[in-house]
């Protein structure tokens, strides 16, 4: 499983590439503005910076949302660098704009993907990867992971080489559950990708070696 981290602050990115354990990043336009990246010249720099971190694929999404506007960003933003993948909102302008990047060999990744048969229409026009929004499948009361295991079952099933990008994820257990449901990759905040270095019994056994260690060298 591959895991990418889920922002568009620099920093967090160089912390989450320093541990090692870093595939690629996932940005949308909201983690953009989080960080204040405004302009296109300003927006162009910033994923030029995150290529730089990184060794891994890097979303970056398209702003536009008619099919022109969205292949003319999309080879844009794919110009950019090697690492760039296309992020295209899952409409049927976007689906027309996939179907066009991926004939020209530019990687995309379909996001806002909510339902089995979204994720089947990105796989068709040809996406890199979907992306399956589980925590805001979990905030409407609806198990986001099983939408993960049913996508990956029929993928696999049909033999689709898209893979499954489960976004929107929140915390360790939704890391877990997706590993188990079989995802390709997770893409989570920092706070969650360390938030599995956690456990009480790691902390109390590593204070236990060091004392132990500590009274033996005192003999
Ligand atoms: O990158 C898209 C996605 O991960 C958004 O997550 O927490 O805003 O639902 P969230």
């Amino acid at each position: 499983m591959k895991f990418f981290i889920d922002t568009a602050n620099l920093e967090q990115i160089k912390e989450a590439q320093a541990m090692g354990i870093l595939d690629g990043v996932t940005t949308n336009p909201s983690l953009m503005a989080k960080e204040g990246i405004s302009g296109e010249e300003n927006v162009i720099n910033h994923y030029k910076a995150i290529c730089e971190i990184v060794e891994g694929d890097v979303s970056a999404e398209v702003i536009s949302t008619d099919y022109e506007g969205m292949i003319k960003e999309g080879e844009i933003l794919a110009a950019l660098h090697p690492q760039i993948v296309v992020k295209v909102p899952v409409t049927e302008n976007g689906i027309k704009a996939i179907k066009y990047l991926s004939s020209k060999n530019i990687r995309t990744n379909c996001t806002l993907i909510f339902s089995a048969g979204q994720a089947l229409l990105a796989a068709k026009a040809g996406a890199t990867y979907v992306s399956p929004f589980i925590g805001r499948l979990d905030d409407n009361s609806t198990d986001g992971v099983e939408l993960i295991k049913q996508i990956v079952d029929f993928f696999n099933y049909y033999g689709f080489e898209t893979e499954v990008l489960a976004a929107s994820i929140r915390h360790t257990m939704h890391i877990i559950k997706c590993l188990e449901a079989g995802a390709d990759v997770a893409t989570c905040p920092l706070s969650a990708i360390k938030g599995l270095l956690k456990h009480p019994l790691t902390d109390i056994g590593l204070a236990q070696f060091l004392a132990d260690h500590a009274k033996a060298a005192k003999k």
